[in-house]
């Protein structure tokens, strides 16, 4: 089991009376790529600077290795910021943005030029060095702020939506870069995003907030198949929520039929929200299919079809190979394992 690194028990924020940050706990481990994802204002940004110590905590802990970071002033954690604005010297060149941090420390200069030109190696920049920062892209500016911050050797990097500038290539080159570089270095990497894709991608860990909440942590693979209620399934990709009610022994009924599923924590007679999604429906001829509908829309997508069906009065997303004709009436199958069951919230 890997060692846990940082502790948060309780953590609240509260500004006046907006409460914003409301009891969090979570176990941040060694060597973990963990996202807090949500909704704007949800408290991922809040969240972070409370560990780094920029902002007080109203009530609560915060241990790192063991120890009550609060009592530990902001420079002296061995936590760097990348900042969602980059926040990067403009008069000083690129060496000097990602050396400036070891001058502070009054290393020597021989092991600043070595660390810098590490560091510039890293997030692929050698040869930069003289550059002034305004004469860099976008992107490139990314990999400063970057270099600037794992140029201290921090036991723990904190990205605030470092990507949300980029453009949708860029951002995709360098979700694969950042994931790399936190192999490379073995650190924990604590990264924010409000882009459900971009979590899934890199996250060994996923932390679903709302409303200074967190509504559910667990890998990737877990919060996309099974969320924990109708916000989460929404927010983690597209799905379809369909109401259905419970009929015990792993039998759901929705859309006036009844379906075999493997969830079985429900009251008999419970109501519950079903998700299904959508590259989980089967297309087939309607005899075969338990549901029936109509297709309304299609939308060529590159590898498959997207189809809107009007199944009992709700609108279904499909994703299929083939591709039928608006007015078709069809039949969907789904397998029990692809039929989640959530609580009602
Ligand atoms: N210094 C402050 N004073 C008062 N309210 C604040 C302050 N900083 C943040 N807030 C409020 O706290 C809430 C959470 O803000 P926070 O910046 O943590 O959200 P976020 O999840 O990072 O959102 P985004 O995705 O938009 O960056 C918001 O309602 C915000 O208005
Ligand atoms: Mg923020």
């Amino acid at each position: 089991m890997a060692e846990k690194l940082i502790e948060l028990k309780n953590l609240t924020k509260r500004f006046d009376d907006n409460l914003v940050v409301d009891r969090i706990s979570l176990d941040i481990y060694k060597n973990q790529f963990i996202t807090l994802l949500g909704p704007s204002g949800c408290g991922k940004t809040t969240i972070l600077r409370m560990i780094a110590g920029f902002e007080e905590i109203t009530d609560g802990q915060i241990y790192f290795e063991g120890k009550d970071l609060t009592k530990i002033p902001a420079n002296e954690r061995e936590i760097n910021t990348v900042f969602q604005n980059y926040a990067l010297f403009p008069h000083l060149n690129v060496y000097e943005n990602i050396a400036f941090g070891l001058r502070l420390k009054k290393l020597d200069q021989s092991e600043i030029s070595d660390r810098v030109a590490r560091s510039l190696s890293m997030v692929k920049l050698i040869g930069y060095g003289k550059r002034s920062i305004e004469a860099l892209s976008g992107g490139q500016q990314q990999r400063v702020a970057l270099a600037r911050a794992i140029v201290n050797r921090p036991k723990v990097l904190l990205l605030d939506e470092p990507l949300s500038a980029l453009d949708l290539k860029l951002r995709q080159d360098m979700q694969y870069e950042i994931k790399d570089m936190q192999h490379q270095l073995g650190i924990t990497f604590i990264f924010v995003t409000h882009d459900q894709e971009e979590a899934l991608t890199m996250s060994d860990r996923i932390v679903v907030l709302n409303e200074g909440k967190i509504l559910q942590t667990g890998s990737p693979e877990d919060v996309y198949n099974e969320p924990v209620n109708r916000f989460v399934a929404s927010f983690i990709g597209e799905s379809n929520i369909i109401p259905g009610i419970y009929c015990g022994n792993r039998v759901v009924e929705f859309f006036k039929a009844r379906f075999d599923c493997v969830d079985d924590h429900f009251e008999t007679g419970e109501k519950v929200d079903v998700v299904i999604r959508p590259e989980d429906f089967e297309v087939v001829v309607v005899q075969e299919g338990k549901i029936t509908g109509k297709v309304a829309d299609i939308v060529f997508k590159g590898v498959h079809y997207e189809l809107c069906v009007m199944a009992n009065g709700q609108e279904l997303i499909v994703h299929t190979l083939k591709s039928p004709n608006i007015g078709d009436i069809i039949g969907l199958k789904v397998d029990k394992f692809e039929i989640h069951l959530m609580k009602v919230s």
